[in-house]
């Protein structure tokens, strides 16, 4: 079939390129810091086992509907949703749904950089062999001392957004790519390091029970909402992450089955992490629901008791650093694209632009963990409540838009011809339940998490 529309940011090089980037968007600190300490304070099993059915009901199906508008679309989401609008006959208002989407990226980098900068760190302080036969408290402590700094943070902070910046300003083809190519599987080996020392651990067994036996008296409004948020958040979708990266994906490529693989990958990370993270938090008495210190508290500990330890740690933050960093160019590339679309900036204008104020705004996280601690907004700090906001709010909003879009507004005739999907059950089930199930279990998980049913 004919190419109708080209991006003009250029392609990915084949399907495999495509999926190894929208894995490395996907895979990055939401699998292995988020995904551990989150569920850890919404109790477990339970919440994984809500987690993994938000993935099969909204998750995969919502992933092939962004891809395939990306692909059709083949600009940033404003744009590519008016487009397509355009085509279908119906109203070009829902070029804003896709400009809401826009803004969540970069805000959420505002605190994800952070993070990425407390990886980043803790690399250099394994390398001069801090952890070394440290035990919980030592650990906690060097922690502690961390995000207690202002000074510290801002500058791992700054390191990390300077790499974005010049990653996404030399485009698509170079840097991500490469990157991903390597660290990818790198990391996975390290992880699967960890959970065999975490069998070793003799609480291997009370961490699978932890995970998988789910105690449905921990089930809460809140879990299952923070489950939602974090499965869009884990899969990068509803920001035009994948949407935009959809966009450089040539035409022959099967979206429902790369959508299916990009999951697979993504959750088998996820769930790894928890494997390797709760035996630790088991054997030292630690708390579950410690939150966003959990694997910094918990690895350092692990890596402290191995031999070549340092090796193992240094190698193993190096990782998590490249799998964050591979997230934050996707969390950055909507915005670059809409300005270079929109506002004609050339693309190292519009990285230098959006990476500055993302690095001003990220002053915000920074401050929340030691200075600004004790400011409160509705029960959060700064942080809490950006993440709150964007994940649990912002996030599923876009899916509900992109769900209705694709699959009440659009023509049926004319997607099934954009998605090339030969087998017609297939596309039959993916359109009932992106109809019916997807939209609806979003807005009843936020009615309930609302308090307004
Ligand atoms: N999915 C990434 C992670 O798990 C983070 C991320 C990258 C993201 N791009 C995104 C989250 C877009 C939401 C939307 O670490």
């Amino acid at each position: 079939m004919e190419e109708k529309r080209q991006s003009i940011h250029g392609q990915w090089s084949s399907r495999w390129a495509f999926i190894l980037a929208a894995t490395g968007a996907a895979v990055g600190l939401g699998n292995v810091w988020k995904f551990p300490y989150v569920t850890g304070q919404n109790g477990g099993g339970i919440f994984v086992l809500i987690y993994l059915a938000c993935m099969i009901l909204i998750g995969i199906p919502l992933m092939i509907a962004e891809i395939t508008l990306g692909r059709c679309g083949r600009q940033n989401p404003a744009f590519a949703m008016k487009t397509i609008a355009q085509e279908n006959g119906i109203s070009q208002r829902w070029r804003w749904a896709g400009a809401m989407m826009i803004w969540v990226g970069p805000l959420i980098l505002t605190y994800y950089c952070v993070i990425a900068g407390w990886t980043l760190a803790y690399v250099f302080k394994a390398g001069r062999g801090l952890f070394h036969g440290i035990d919980a408290q030592q650990s906690k402590m060097i922690f502690e001392s961390l995000i207690a700094s202002p000074g510290s943070l801002l500058f791992w902070h700054s390191v990390i957004m300077v790499m974005t910046v010049i990653v996404v300003a030399r485009g698509i083809e170079k840097g991500i790519e490469k990157t991903v190519n390597v660290m990818l599987p790198t990391m996975l080996v390290l992880l699967l390091t960890l959970v065999i020392y975490g069998m070793k651990s003799g609480y291997f067994m009370e961490t699978l029970h932890y995970l998988f036996a789910p105690d449905f008296s921990e089930l809460t409004s809140s879990g299952i909402l923070v489950a939602m948020g974090q499965a869009f958040f884990s899969l990068s979708l509803a920001t035009g992450t994948i949407m935009m990266y959809g966009a450089y994906l040539p035409r022959d490529a099967s979206v429902a089955s790369t959508a299916v693989v990009i999951t697979l990958a993504d959750t088998g990370v996820a769930l790894l992490a928890g494997l390797a993270i709760f035996p630790i938090v088991f054997a030292n008495h630690l708390e579950v629901g410690s939150g966003p210190g959990l694997i910094f508290m918990t690895l350092p500990i692990a890596f402290g008791q191995m031999p070549y330890g340092s090796f193992f740690a240094i190698l193993f933050f190096l990782m998590l650093v490249f799998a964050a960093f591979t997230s934050t160019i996707s969390l950055l590339e909507p915005a670059v694209a809409f300005l270079i679309e929109a506002k004609h900036f050339s693309r190292k204008q519009a990285a230098i632009t959006t990476g500055f104020c993302v690095w001003l705004a990220g002053f915000g996280t920074i401050f929340s963990f030691n200075i600004g601690k004790n400011f409160q907004l509705f029960g959060y700090d700064f942080f809490g409540l950006l993440d709150y906001l964007t994940a649990n709010l912002m996030l599923p909003l876009g899916g509900f838009f992109i769900a209705v879009f694709t699959a009440w507004r659009m023509k049926k005739a004319f997607l099934r011809q954009e998605m090339q999907l030969h087998n017609g059950l297939f596309f039959q089930g993916w359109y009932i339940i992106l109809r019916y199930i997807s939209p609806i279990c979003i807005l009843i998980v936020f009615a309930k998490a609302l308090k307004i049913i």
